[in-house]
């Protein structure tokens, strides 16, 4: 198993890079990839930690190296926000990045499956399916906008609220990555009962968690740990799934519905990425006008990503 980390010395990829190098399974290589100088460094740090896993760093010229033989390919490179930004004022810097990145995967890792966790998700997914078609390598069941951190967050900010043991906890969010679009049915969290009040709350924290975290880091940044958690969890699924256990994570993946063209969803992952695209369920009338409400936004957000590779 090889596993490439694209922004391997930001925020995020450190996080990322630490959990995959304590957690991947023995005999696995990760590579890191950044275009910070400082990435070979961070490669030989993470080499002194006793486990079976060989690190390697790459600089800005050495993508290719990072990406030949990689079965997985994990993207947390590009800006974050800063306070009074949205995630689609990224847009302008973070699409050329996705692009040029994904370009060097089709070239050099065409079957790898690919987690895309650089925001404007909603839209750098798109972008980055649309480049894989232009380079006759696009495979839907390969390519996952990573949402696992509004999972994350949506089952420990209900537990914080009930009192219950997060770990027992299950909080299925699907739609897209941003603002309304990300949608917690809460309805479905079994044996909850939530107010109408609390849902609206609960609802809107989950939904404003990444803002939360942008205000209190004061211009420094938004979620990184809490991030790295998540992609290494969803990392690690997906390699559990490769190696033949039954794992389901909810992920914006392509879709047939008529929701959008990619919507998150829970995921039967397998050995080549998708198994099988779950149905979400039932909504109850405040999700179904949620949901409905903001998937104009987000059809508009993927179609930036389309017009921004096909002009
Ligand atoms: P960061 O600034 O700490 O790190 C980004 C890294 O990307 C830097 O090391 C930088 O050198 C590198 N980089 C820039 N251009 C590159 C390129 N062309 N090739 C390789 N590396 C490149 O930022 P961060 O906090 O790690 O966040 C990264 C991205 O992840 C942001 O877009 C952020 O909005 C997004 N994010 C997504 C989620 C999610 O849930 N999907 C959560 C948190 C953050
Ligand atoms: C998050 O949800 O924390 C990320 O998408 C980063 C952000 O800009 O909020």
């Amino acid at each position: 198993m090889k596993v490439a980390v694209l922004g391997a010395a930001g925020g995020i990829g450190q996080a990322l890079s630490l959990l995959l190098k304590t957690q991947l399974p023995a005999g696995s290589a990760l590579a890191l990839y950044d275009v910070a100088p400082v990435v070979p460094g961070v490669a030989v740090d993470l080499s002194h930690i006793p486990t079976d896993v060989k690190v390697s760093g790459h600089g800005k010229d050495d993508l290719a190296d990072a990406l030949q033989g990689a079965n997985i390919v994990l993207i947390p490179a590009g800006v974050p926000r800063k306070p009074g930004m949205d995630r689609s004022d990224l847009f302008n810097i973070n699409a050329g990045i996705v692009k040029n990145l994904i370009e060097a995967i089709a070239d050099n890792c065409p079957d790898a499956c690919i987690g895309i966790i650089t925001n404007p998700v909603n839209t750098t997914v798109a972008i980055a399916a649309e480049t894989l078609k232009a380079k006759g390598v696009y495979n839907k069941n390969k390519l996952f906008g990573v949402t696992t951190l509004d999972v994350i967050r949506a089952e420990t900010f209900v537990a914080e609220a009930k009192g219950l043991n997060v770990a027992s906890v299950h909080v299925p969010v699907i739609g897209g990555h941003s603002g309304t679009t990300i949608l917690p049915l809460l309805s479905q969290v079994e044996g909850v009962e939530f107010s109408d009040e609390e849902v609206a709350s609960l609802t809107h924290r989950i939904q404003n968690a990444g803002t939360e975290v942008v205000e209190a880091k004061a211009g420094g940044g938004s979620a990184t740990l809490s991030m790295g958690q998540a992609a290494a969890r969803f990392c690690l699924s997906l390699v559990a799934a490769m190696r033949g256990d039954n794992v389901v994570e909810y992920t914006y993946v392509q879709v047939d519905s008529d929701d959008a063209v990619f919507f998150a969803h829970p995921v039967r992952l397998g050995a080549n990425g998708v198994e099988e695209i779950l149905p979400y369920g039932k909504l109850s009338a405040y999700e179904q006008k949620a949901k409905e409400d903001m998937l104009g936004g987000l059809r508009g957000d993927i179609q930036m990503g389309v017009d921004f590779v096909n002009g």
